[in-house]
């Protein structure tokens, strides 16, 4: 049957979770000058994502890779490979695959907890916000993580493809929640059709949302 995160995944080769730990002395030289300056959280969480996904390369019959940061923030995966990496507290997790099985995939886990008031209205559309409303009360806080999450996972999909900044209310989401799914629909110019509206699956465990997007 394999993880939850594994499952969110149909066409990824690889998907790791670990709790984040120091691992300084097992990171790449390039990797080390990208996080040497980072708070020890931080150095965790970056590093424990580079061992799993240096695993998934080796379970890939992959050589170790150096998996270093552009300038936009996004990794850098070696050639054939696409990846997506998300961090939240005590918890990391990477996920892989051939570039020619599925062309980019994106990752977000959140912790369920309550946002700030107001934020509800950073991340949600109008009719997304109408739709957590009409939703029985006692869900509505971890709905909305999970909205978050979801555009974040649409966000780290879409965007080794387009190189597109995309704010929240440019993306609007149908979630299905009995289904696990979700679809992402992004309304900005410029967009590739197929990129634009992206399927996606979502669960909720151990107090966290995940989310994964692929695109085929
Ligand atoms: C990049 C971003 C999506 C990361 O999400 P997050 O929930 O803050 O943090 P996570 O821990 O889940 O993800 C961090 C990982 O995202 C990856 N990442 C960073 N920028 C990325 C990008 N542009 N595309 C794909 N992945 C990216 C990195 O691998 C990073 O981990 P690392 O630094 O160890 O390599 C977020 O910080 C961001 O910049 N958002 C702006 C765009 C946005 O959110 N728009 C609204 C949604 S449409």
């Amino acid at each position: 049957m394999g993880s939850t995160l594994e499952r969110l995944f149909a066409k990824a080769s690889y998907a790791a979770e670990a709790e984040p730990r120091l691992v300084d002395e097992q990171l790449f030289d390039a990797e080390w000058d990208y996080i040497k300056n980072a708070v020890p959280k931080r150095r965790a969480e970056f590093g424990t994502a580079r061992v799993c996904a240096r695993r998934g390369f080796a379970a890939m019959g992959l050589p170790p890779f150096a998996v270093v940061p552009g300038g936009d923030g996004a990794p850098v995966w070696p050639p054939g490979v696409v990846g997506s990496i998300s961090h939240t507290a005590g918890y990391c997790a990477v996920v892989l695959g051939r570039d020619s099985l599925v062309r980019s995939v994106g990752l977000d886990v959140e912790t369920l907890q309550e946002l700030e008031p107001g934020l509800a209205d950073a991340i949600l559309t109008p009719a997304e916000r109408a739709w957590v409303g009409a939703q029985p009360r006692s869900r509505q806080a971890d709905l909305l993580i999970a909205f978050f999450s979801a555009k974040e996972a649409y966000y780290k999909c879409q965007y080794p493809l387009t190189r597109a900044f995309l704010e929240f209310g440019d993306v609007e989401l149908e979630l299905l929640p009995d289904l696990g799914r979700f679809i992402a629909t992004a309304r900005v110019p410029g967009l590739p059709r197929d990129v634009a509206r992206l399927e996606g699956t979502f669960a909720f465990e151990d107090g966290r949302v995940l989310c994964g997007v692929e695109l085929a």
